[in-house]
């Protein structure tokens, strides 16, 4: 059935209070990656084209309280040239001022940082009325942000009633549900990062649905370990070891594949510059720490690859913001844009390596979520797509 969506809800001539998640990278004040406003941009532009007056909210980092450094006029003047239009920057997100603000169908005022004002997090219910007055309907463009039971995400439909997502949150749910409810077969899961324990959720929700599951980055070393393999200094989770072998175990027995590398680029210092070899992953010396997975892993991973129909990708798979050890990262994303399959990235880290990697048009979807596509990939009911109700 799923939620209602722009589409459902009368636009014209109405006041549309438009949550977004402009929480975007910031250098020199200006916006350093806009791909986050670039996915809200078909919501704006239906808003205002179907005569809607537009009010944009945000969150930027995460200010204890109000810091012109965290201002979202950075965002808004990146806005408007997208737009070729004026976007107006409001002097606070509540209050008397933004509430006499003069707003004709066809424009866009962003609201100053939602976070300035400690109600926000609170889901303080006067800071979500002081919300609500500026608008008529309430539309949830902000995917990133929807594991949040904050006030503009929950308290604000609340109240608004009149309530519906837009297309970037639409089109989220519908790949990130779809592909792991109906997944063309073989499905794997391409999981890394640093920390087993971070992708637990995951592995348990996914287990049932997938084929097999591809696992590199430093995540890798605790199931290495698990099988008594030398993982040298590499990244362990102690406590988790167990557990990684419960999940080799589980696999085992019901048939589904954990491919693990089968080697690793190892170094005796983190750093750029630093000299590097190859080791098989059952022997990694003392002193040594995996960084990337090794050539013969890129190989096994990609005939995988190669031949899945579905794949989901979370998780680089070495230190890829290091070039020397970002070949792991690049060729897998290389092998999946190359790919026949329907493939998904989550993870804020996966996406930037997706970018560097120059393959992020060939991807299926690329998730513009890092904690709230984990969560709704994990099973989890995320509150702010809660909050909206559902296509009558
Ligand atoms: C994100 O970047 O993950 C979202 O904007 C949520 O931000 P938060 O983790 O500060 O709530």
């Amino acid at each position: 059935m799923g939620k209602r969506t722009i589409d459902d809800m009368n636009l014209k001539d109405r006041r549309i209070f438009i949550r977004v998640d402009f929480n975007v990278p910031l250098k020199d004040g200006t916006v350093a990656d806009d791909t986050r406003i670039r996915a809200a941009l078909p919501t704006i532009r239906k808003a205002l084209e179907n005569g809607a007056a537009v009010i944009l909210a945000s969150h930027l980092d995460d200010p204890k309280e109000p810091d012109p450094s965290l201002s979202l006029k950075p965002a808004a003047d990146r806005l408007s040239e997208l737009l070729g239009s004026p976007v107006k920057m409001a002097p606070d997100c509540i209050g008397p001022e933004v509430e006499q603000t003069a707003l004709h169908p066809g424009e866009v005022m962003m609201l100053e940082n939602l976070r300035f004002h400690k109600g926000e997090k609170k889901n303080h219910p006067e800071f979500a009325a002081g919300l609500a007055r500026l608008a008529d309907a309430y539309i949830n463009d902000a995917f990133g942000t929807c594991h949040r039971a904050h006030a503009s995400m929950t308290g604000v439909p609340g109240i608004l009633k009149d309530a519906a997502v837009g297309y970037l949150v639409d089109r989220e749910i519908r790949y990130l549900s779809e592909a792991v409810r109906q997944p063309r077969r073989p499905f794997i899961a391409v999981l890394g990062g640093v920390k087993v324990s971070g992708k637990l959720g995951l592995i348990r929700n996914l287990f049932e649905t997938v084929d097999g599951f591809l696992i590199g980055g430093a995540m890798a070393f605790t199931f290495l370990k698990s099988i008594g393999y030398n993982t040298g200094d590499s990244r362990v989770e102690k406590d988790l070891i167990e557990t990684a072998m419960d999940i080799l175990e589980s696999a085992d027995l019901e048939g589904k594949s954990i491919v693990l590398p089968v080697d690793a680029v190892g170094v005796r210092a983190i750093e750029a510059g630093a000299s590097h070899r190859v080791y098989p992953s059952d022997d990694i010396p003392d002193g040594v720490t995996g960084v990337d997975i090794g050539p013969e892993t890129i190989t096994a991973f990609t005939e995988q690859i190669e031949s899945a129909g579905t794949i989901i990708w979370n998780g680089p798979m070495g230190i890829f913001e290091i070039p020397d050890f970002a070949t792991g990262t690049f060729s897998i994303a290389q092998a999946i844009a190359g790919s026949r399959a329907i493939s998904i990235v989550g993870g804020g880290d996966t996406a930037a390596a997706v970018n560097k990697a120059g393959v992020s048009d060939r991807m299926t979807h690329i998730s513009t979520g890092g904690g709230a596509s984990l969560e709704f990939l994990e099973g989890k009911e995320l509150p702010g797509i809660a909050a909206i109700p559902d296509k009558i």
